[in-house]
């Protein structure tokens, strides 16, 4: 029997879709499912694809049917699934066998899986994988971690089953250990703030303009003609639009308001800490999903204190402020994205290809944009320099910042809640101030605690006059 060319293990959403997308692009798989039953139906759904697909009831099974030197990705949960399935795999693999992690892993779990498997002798492969069930199935943006050498292996598989960018494969490799799985981090803290900033523009068109879901859509569909043209523009339109059969309201009107959260943009701010790297617009998007938790709590603070949304005056703000200040908030919240990604690189021995990153990002994930396409350009001109800095994007910061701040301003004048829009017009108005008031902060460290400062013009470190007061 035709041996396969590669294998999968958990046939969920995920692990289906990408299953059938590698049947589809012409590779022998085999799959496995802990439940055989998925792995039945899975393989009866599959059709004309079946004749390319090998159903496995048994691990033993899976890797007999794969071709020497196998390689088997994992689409299981992330955390402990991951270490129990690899446990459970290894002892039956060769020893050049590839395990391929493909989950949404915590990449300090893949830097250590890595680790392990380079300590074994085996081979070992992070990846991220964006672009939700249809970018699995059809076409995702995929972000490779481990060495070089393993990722060749599958290389032509994974860019054959990728998203393509003017028929450039969204496949590549980003760095040792983790860097696939870092990035898919970083990529998914910007995902939280790309919808955040939307979700802010639509409670201004809501709240502050009273328009209704249909007239929200019209807008969004129409931005998404222009400098924010992007998957989440384009959705946002499309569930803006969409009517509830059950009560033929709106059904953004039918949706409760309390967001949930696998837990990956909090990931990228916890990060983003660690290494002291500034991400306000991402961290405000992971605070105002969980204060969207507090459901209760914000119902009786309405009760306390009274609704904050209030309507604006006609003349306050327009549809074009609005787009404008999301340009402005998209460009700020990404320049933060890939500064956090240099600032891993010195972090964990990795040289992440910025340039590259943003190439990848423009098909087949989440936050697929034409922006990103600018960006990629920007970023090869001057990897190490500041996004914001570059011409394309000073340009467009300049005609569009103004907008943010009317926008803010005026938002917050009105009580309509735009934390992450804010934080990015802080972090524009703090990246061009020279002289900032941190003084103040090295004069109390200094009082309190006799932490010295430097002086303006001297070196060394000195203290305050403070110990005679
Ligand atoms: C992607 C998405 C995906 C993410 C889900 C849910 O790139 O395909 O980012 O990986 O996990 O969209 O994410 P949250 O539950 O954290 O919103």
């Amino acid at each position: 029997m035709t041996k396969s060319e590669i294998g999968l293990i958990g046939l969920g959403t995920m692990g289906a879709m990408l299953a059938l997308n590698i049947a589809e692009k012409g590779f022998a798989i085999s799959v496995f499912n802990r439940t055989t039953a998925t792995t039945k139906s899975f393989f009866d759904a599959s059709g004309d694809l079946a004749q390319r697909i090998t159903p496995c009831d048994t691990l033993e099974a899976l890797i007999a049917s794969i071709a020497r030197p196998r390689a088997i990705i994992l689409m299981v949960p992330a955390g402990e699934a991951v270490d129990e399935q690899i446990a459970a795999l290894r002892p039956l693999l060769d020893k050049d066998d590839l395990i391929i992690d493909a989950g949404n892993a915590n990449f300090n779990d893949t830097n250590r899986r890595a680790a392990e498997a380079a300590t074994a002798g085996v081979p070992f492969l992070g990846i991220g994988v964006s672009g939700g069930e249809e970018g699995a199935r059809h076409g995702p943006s995929i972000m490779g971690g481990g060495d070089k050498a393993h990722w060749d292996r599958v290389a032509h598989i994974l860019r054959a089953i990728s998203a393509k960018y003017d028929g450039t494969p969204c496949a590549t490799w980003m760095g040792k250990g983790g860097a696939g799985h870092f990035v898919k981090t970083v990529h998914n803290g910007i995902e939280y703030a790309d919808m955040q900033m939307i979700a802010e523009a639509y409670g201004v068109m809501r709240d502050g303009f009273g328009m209704t879901a249909a007239n929200c859509a019209a807008t969004f569909d129409r931005w998404n003609k222009g400098p924010l043209q992007s998957y989440l523009t384009e959705i946002s339109g499309k569930v803006a639009a969409a009517t509830d059969a059950k009560t033929g309201k709106a059904m953004l009107d039918v949706i409760l308001d309390r967001a949930g959260q696998k837990g990956t943009g909090r990931w990228t701010a916890i990060e983003a800490q660690h290494l002291a790297a500034p991400i306000p617009v991402i961290e405000a998007a992971v605070t105002a999903r969980n204060l969207s938790a507090q459901l209760d709590t914000r119902t009786e603070g309405e009760a306390l204190f009274g609704a904050a949304p209030q309507r604006l005056a006609a003349d306050a703000l327009s549809l074009d402020d609005l787009e404008a200040a999301l340009i402005a908030g998209k460009i700020l919240c990404y320049t933060q994205g890939f500064a956090l990604l240099s600032a891993a690189n010195p972090a964990f021995g990795w040289d992440l290809p910025l340039p590259e990153v943003a190439r990848v990002w423009r098909e087949g994930c989440i936050i697929r944009s034409s922006m990103l396409n600018d960006m990629a350009s920007a970023l090869s001109d001057a990897p190490d320099r500041n996004l914001m800095f570059a011409p394309f994007f000073t340009g467009l910061l300049q005609a569009n910042h103004g907008a943010l701040r009317r926008v803010v301003a005026t938002s917050m004048t009105n009580g309509l809640p735009v934390p992450a829009l804010s934080a990015a017009l802080s972090y524009f108005d703090i990246m061009r101030t020279g002289r900032s008031t941190a003084n103040m902060i090295q004069a109390q460290r200094d009082f309190f605690g006799a932490h010295g400062f430097e002086r303006i013009g001297e070196t060394g470190a000195h203290h305050g006059p403070w110990g005679n007061h």
